[in-house]
């Protein structure tokens, strides 16, 4: 196959379903993207194995699913009003507006912008004549942080700041917020974790690359509550989750890679992220934090409640330090779908489209083929509504058998099971599998307890 390309990717995601541009018949909106029947599926079987590990396996570990607005107070607390921003520059020359630190990075690869301060991203500007991406001068205004969160309005007086709050950034404070509620309603002791997935918005100065970095977005985090001196054991242990988590779902290892964070932010004792070699480069996918008592410090100061935890067993008080491991949930959709697509060339000259989903996220688990329509359709049909009762199936009666394992095989489904006059005479189906092409002859009853095995977690 030829290297992928994200322009690729999109094409395959809007012709079989998986992902949209947003609003597309008015002509899009920008950076916005809706996914489609294959695409919202794979997006919730995602969400089902996240929640699998890091909730159901996950040994003290509560799920909450908090509002997307909160008390405006929550983001003077969690640092957000005063430092979540960006580092915007203009070009004089031709008006255009950029990143100053993802200037500095384009320019010389070996650099993390992140670890500059102001001054030292216009001094290194200055200093390289770094230039200006579409014009090619290098004439840029000093450098103005832009606010990354989105402000609505509660209320009917439009304009009162009382009725100002914000989409919220980031899923974790509704995870702080509810610390105290989450250990007294579920008796929880320290060491326990709380996890949700959601919405996050982010007014990005320079969305792109598909679903990568879009202004809208879901998250799935999880904030590890634990003691002091705990906290390095859990950051490594949660580090090595997320990177199994991976591991398992079937993402490539060669395109999976560590990289510690060479500028903590103030509160953060470690910072890691795991990254992806997506078609652009490598990019960031899950990050794992040791956030010390941080965040309920903050919260305690802001809102005068107390956080601070008792030790059932030593009737010790402190605050809870947090390791926290974050995730995209549409990153991750976008690293699977890269990771799983392949092309290969048949016997016969044919390209065959595959995407190699472990079958445990496959959108669909099954398709359902009567092998002659007018024979065999009451009874495939029969079988579909049957399975469609344990997992998601599809029904294809269109075009010779060959072309439709091919359209199987394009959105990943793993088995095709084909109705024939042997269903008929002795109850038996073949089941071919994506990857192998093999067949398998089982039992009509075997079928469900056949797949069911081969799409577990
Ligand atoms: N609570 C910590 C936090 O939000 P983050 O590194 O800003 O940390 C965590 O975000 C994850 O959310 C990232 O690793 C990435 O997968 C995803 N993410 C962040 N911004 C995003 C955006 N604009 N579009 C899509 N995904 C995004």
């Amino acid at each position: 196959m030829d290297k992928l390309t994200m322009d690729k990717i999109v094409n395959v995601c809007k012709q079989y379903g998986f992902i949209f541009q947003g609003s597309e018949i008015y002509g899009g909106l920008a950076n916005t993207w809706d996914y489609g029947p294959l695409g919202s599926r794979l997006k919730n079987n995602i969400k089902d194995a996240w929640r699998k590990r890091f909730i159901q396996e996950n040994e003290n570990s509560y799920e909450v699913d908090a509002d997307i607005l909160m008390h405006p107070t929550v983001w003077k607390a969690s640092g957000h009003v005063d430092s979540f921003s960006d580092p915007l520059i203009d070009c004089k020359h031709c008006k255009t507006r950029h990143r100053a630190d993802k200037l500095v990075e384009e320019y010389d690869k070996s650099i993390n912008g992140d670890s500059f301060t102001e001054k030292e991203l216009v001094k290194f500007i200055k200093d390289n004549k770094v230039p200006c991406p579409k014009c090619g001068k290098s004439d840029f205004t000093d450098i103005r942080q832009f606010g990354l969160m989105f402000e609505t309005h509660r209320g009917v007086i439009k304009d009162s700041k009382d009725g100002l709050v914000y989409l919220r950034p980031e899923t974790a404070q509704g995870e702080f917020v509810n610390f105290w509620n989450v250990q007294r309603t579920m008796r929880a002791k320290v060491p326990f974790g709380i996890g949700q997935i959601g919405k996050a918005f982010r007014n990005e100065i320079t969305p792109g690359n598909f679903t990568f970095r879009t202004i809208e977005f879901e998250q799935m985090e999880h904030q590890l509550f634990c003691k002091e001196g705990t906290d390095t054991k859990f950051y490594k242990f949660y580090k090595e989750y997320a990177m199994n988590f991976l591991k398992d779902l079937g993402l490539n290892t060669d395109k999976l890679r560590y990289k510690d964070h060479e500028k903590l932010a103030h509160y953060a004792k470690e910072a890691c992220d795991i990254e992806y070699l997506f078609p652009m480069g490598w990019g960031e996918l899950w990050g794992t934090h040791n956030r010390t008592d941080y965040d309920l410090s903050r919260h305690q100061e802001y809102s005068g409640k107390s956080m601070e935890y008792t030790d059932p067993d030593d009737n010790s008080k402190y605050i809870p330090y947090v390791v926290e491991s974050s995730v995209g949930c549409d990153r991750m959709v976008l690293a699977v779908l890269c990771d799983s697509y392949d092309e290969e060339i048949l016997e016969n000259g044919d390209v065959r489209e595959i995407m190699r989903f472990n079958p445990a996220i496959a959108p669909y688990k099954a398709t359902i083929l009567p092998l002659v329509k007018k024979y065999h359709k009451e009874l495939a049909q029969e079988l579909k509504e049957k399975l469609s009762k344990s997992f998601m199936c599809s029904y294809d009666e269109t075009g010779s058998i060959g072309k439709r394992y091919r359209r199987s095989d394009a959105i990943g489904t793993p088995f095709c099971i084909t109705i024939d006059n042997d269903t008929l005479d002795n109850n038996t189906v073949t089941i071919r599998d994506r990857d192998t092409m093999e067949q398998v002859t089982i039992k009509v009853d075997e079928i469900e307890d056949y797949i069911n095995n081969k799409i577990k977690f």
